[in-house]
């Protein structure tokens, strides 16, 4: 893959990220407007690195940092890029990165639906933790998630 490079997202690159999303059924949900993803920018801007492939938009991860751990959101390859290291490479970069700004614990969450990739992140060192995920949307009725 000499061509792909790695960049950081920039808020023109919000329609392709979205298709990317929808391409490798990931749901963009209300936290992904273009205004929504230029405040994530704002504050993890090292972490949320897309790959490019001749100006396409072909891979993305999003990382985050609270200070005390880290979370990876939204890793995706293109069907058409697919097993060819390049999620590896994804992940290398934003935990190098992760590591660089003193993160010691990275998690991620997958959906029930979406099982079958765990094994991608076993292979990585991630352990899976019986945990019970709980969630709320503040500023709106309970159970109102549009
Ligand atoms: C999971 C995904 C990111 C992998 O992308 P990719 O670029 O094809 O992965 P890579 O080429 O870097 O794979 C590297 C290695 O992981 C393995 N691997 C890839 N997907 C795997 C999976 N689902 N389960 C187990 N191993 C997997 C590959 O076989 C390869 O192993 P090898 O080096 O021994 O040959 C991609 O399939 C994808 O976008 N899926 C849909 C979105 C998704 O589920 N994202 C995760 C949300 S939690």
């Amino acid at each position: 893959m000499p061509d792909i490079i790695l960049r950081r997202y920039a808020p023109a690159d919000h329609a392709a990220a979205i298709a990317l999303w929808h391409a490798c059924g990931l749901h963009p949900g209300q936290s992904d407007t273009p205004e929504g993803l230029v405040r994530k920018l704002e504050r993890d801007p090292d972490l949320f690195i897309l790959a490019i492939d001749n100006g396409a938009v072909i891979g993305s991860v999003m990382g985050s940092y609270d200070g005390r751990r880290g979370w990876i959101n939204r890793l995706a390859v293109a069907p058409t890029h697919r097993g060819q290291g390049l999620a590896d490479r994804l992940m290398d970069e934003v935990q190098r990165r992760m590591v660089a700004i003193g993160c010691v614990k990275v998690n991620l969450l997958i959906e029930p639906e979406n099982a079958g990739v765990q094994a991608y992140y076993e292979r990585l060192g991630f352990g899976a933790d019986p945990l019970i995920f709980m969630e709320k949307w503040l500023g709106q009725p309970a159970g109102d998630t549009q």
